[in-house]
């Protein structure tokens, strides 16, 4: 069992990638970290309380982090996720309230465990960056880090859903993104290329298959995409994906890069730039440019399914 912390922003997609975890036996969840991005923190963080506590699992602890990134205002997604983040789908508020210092809570766990805890970070990489700068040698001791995030330009799909460049996630922090891509952490990222593959979406066909699902994980996940599926006839599954891509890396078609992100405030910010490593150079990601959608979609079904 890998022991593992998701850092997320939830967010329908995030929400349905906590699910994800949650249902993972592959996956120990030692602890849930919150960052501004989709709304603001004091939503994601609440959030992550209501999922967990919804599914029975209030015994995670979830500990809020940074509430806007490093260098600019936060702008952020309600259109996408509904006023609360989670599909405005009155999931009860839950008992207990999150924790606070999820950058400290961050850097003092992978202390706690040498180069034995995977980070999962479907949000901007504000929290990721703040402990590997402020708690140094964290970064050396992460096992591995998976995020959602880039637009990388390798597949048909990669390209921005922000700004014809830019993926959401990196756009909103690109100087902590930055870090974490300079940081040296082994780094898988699973950007817009693979999951807005259309392939992989959640259409009409989908949600109706998951709302049909027994028990209260797919319950609440039917519950949240809904708001997604009544106005745009799709759910991406981007955030999921990155649970997915930890748990069965063999689903993924993956590329060692190197990736540069654009911090310009222009219409590059936030753009992230892959060029393959020359001869005897190496890359700082391994980028996702195909996923088995069909394998994908099985899994998650699967693991909804769970009581
Ligand atoms: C990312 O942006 C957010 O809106 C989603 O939760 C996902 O993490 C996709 O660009
Ligand atoms: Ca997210």
């Amino acid at each position: 069992m890998q022991k593992a912390i998701l850092d997320i922003d939830p967010g329908i997609d995030d929400a349905l990638a906590l699910i994800l975890a949650l249902s993972s036996p592959e996956l120990e969840l030692v602890g849930v970290t919150t960052v501004a991005g989709n709304t603001v923190l004091e939503k994601t963080s609440l959030n992550a309380r209501r999922i967990l506590e919804y599914v029975g699992r209030g015994g995670i602890p979830v500990y809020a982090g940074a509430s806007k990134p490093l260098a600019r205002p936060l702008s952020t997604a309600e259109h996408f996720h509904g006023s609360d983040g989670l599909g405005d789908a009155e999931i009860p508020m839950p008992q207990e309230p999150p924790r606070p210092e999820g950058i400290r809570f961050l850097a003092e766990t992978v202390k706690k465990y040498p180069r034995e805890v995977t980070v999962i970070a479907t949000g901007p990489l504000t929290n990721l960056a703040l402990a590997f700068t402020l708690y140094p040698g964290t970064a050396e001791l992460v096992k591995s880090v998976f995020i959602m995030g880039g637009a990388y330009l390798l597949t048909p799909h990669g390209h921005g859903n922000v700004t014809p460049l830019s993926e959401f996630n990196i756009y909103t922090d690109p100087e902590a993104a930055e870090i974490v891509f300079n940081s040296g952490v082994p780094l898988t990222c699973v950007g817009l290329d693979v999951t807005t593959n259309p392939s992989a979406k959640m259409d009409r066909k989908r949600y109706a298959e998951m709302n049909a699902l027994k028990g209260r994980k797919a319950e609440l996940a039917s519950k949240v995409a809904r708001y997604q599926i009544e106005r745009f006839g799709e759910v991406e599954v981007h955030d999921p994906m990155a649970v997915a891509a930890a748990l069965k890396p063999e689903l993924f078609n993956m590329v060692e890069m190197k990736v540069q992100v654009l911090r310009n405030n222009d219409a590059s910010r936030g753009a992230t730039v892959a060029v393959k490593p020359g001869e005897g150079e190496r890359g700082n990601a391994k980028v996702c440019v195909d996923v088995d959608s069909g394998e994908f979609w099985r899994l998650l079904i699967s693991r909804l399914s769970q009581p």
